[in-house]
């Protein structure tokens, strides 16, 4: 079924319903057939696209930039040592400013406030390509990736090994419970996701038949999982806890026995990337051929195409 999602920004994934992030899936998917046929039709002709990033990016920098492109728009990559990012300049400003000039806009940045000021003051839709607090865009090519493999997402279990309250895992919570993914992390107790993240996914699982486990307990987690989820231990902006969380997470590592432990033999392994091989996951983990890695990482340009095709 279509929805209409013109002029709608995407700041987290609280604010679509599921049927929204359905639609937004079954986008993706006709995006990919296309891409893959060389169906290409020019409908971002004439339409121009700020990129702001305040934090590196490989993976959600060249998804936007080359979606956009491959469509006739005009990418336009800004980092904050180029543009006033509230450093001179209030955000406010720069996003009246900057809606005057451009079609759409997304920011990666710290502040989850950033990126909802954009969208309030710009008048074009904003999309989160990462803050602190969230990072939606990564979890549509996550539940996409799912899908290719098994088929649906209801009745799945994924399990997230490791920093449990980081954007991603947040993320991946506030997605799984709304489209009806089990969501099981795995984390020691100072890394599990927020209580009120949590109390409010139990609503949308309630809405969609979801299960929601937090545990510190790896055997009891990753039991029965097809799909264990893991991401870097040290988030950006995070560096100066690098030495204690290293020592907090190396029971969480994603390694082939934890693998083996899901007693499943097609649990397949996933990780928003980039990673740190050695830390968060085995090299032979990430090399295996259950590791989905760079299919999820294709993903993020068909869903990000998917998300600018239905908002602009
Ligand atoms: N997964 C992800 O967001 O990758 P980048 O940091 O490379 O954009
Ligand atoms: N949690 C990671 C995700 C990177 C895509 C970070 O914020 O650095």
């Amino acid at each position: 079924m279509a929805f209409n999602l013109k002029g709608r920004s995407l700041l987290t994934l609280k604010d679509y319903s599921p049927e929204e992030i359905t639609f937004l899936l079954e986008l993706s998917h006709q995006v990919k057939r296309e891409r893959r046929a060389g169906n290409l039709t020019q409908r971002f002709l004439g339409k121009t696209l700020a990129l702001l990033f305040e934090k590196r990016s490989t993976r959600t920098r060249c998804a936007f930039e080359t979606a956009f492109g491959e469509e006739g728009g005009h990418p336009v990559f800004l980092s904050s040592s180029d543009i006033q990012l509230g450093a001179k300049e209030s955000i406010e400003d720069t996003a009246r400013v900057l809606g005057r000039m451009f079609d759409a806009i997304q920011f990666r940045g710290f502040k989850q406030e950033m990126v909802e000021a954009l969208a309030e003051y710009s008048g074009v839709p904003v999309y989160n390509g990462l803050t602190d607090l969230y990072h939606p865009t990564q979890i549509l090519a996550d539940l996409m990736t799912v899908q290719e493999v098994f088929g649906r997402l209801k009745g799945i279990k994924l399990v997230y090994a490791g920093d449990g309250r980081n954007n991603v895992a947040r993320s991946l919570l506030i997605g799984c419970t709304k489209l009806g993914t089990d969501y099981t992390v795995i984390a020691p107790e100072t890394l599990q996701p927020d209580r009120e993240t949590v109390a409010l996914c139990r609503e949308y699982a309630k809405q969609s038949g979801s299960k929601i486990e937090v545990t510190t307990d790896v055997a009891k987690g990753v039991k029965d999982a097809n799909v264990l989820y893991t991401d870097v231990w040290v988030s950006m902006g995070e560096e100066e806890k690098s030495k204690e969380r290293l020592e907090m997470l190396r029971p969480y590592q994603v390694d082939e026995k934890m693998m083996a432990a899901t007693g499943k033999n097609d649990t397949i392994f996933m990780h928003c990337l980039p990673a740190v091989k050695g830390n968060e996951v085995t090299f032979e983990v990430i090399e295996s051929t259950a590791s989905k890695v760079w299919d999820e990482a294709e993903n993020r340009k068909h869903t990000i195409k998917a998300v600018m095709l239905a908002t602009i």
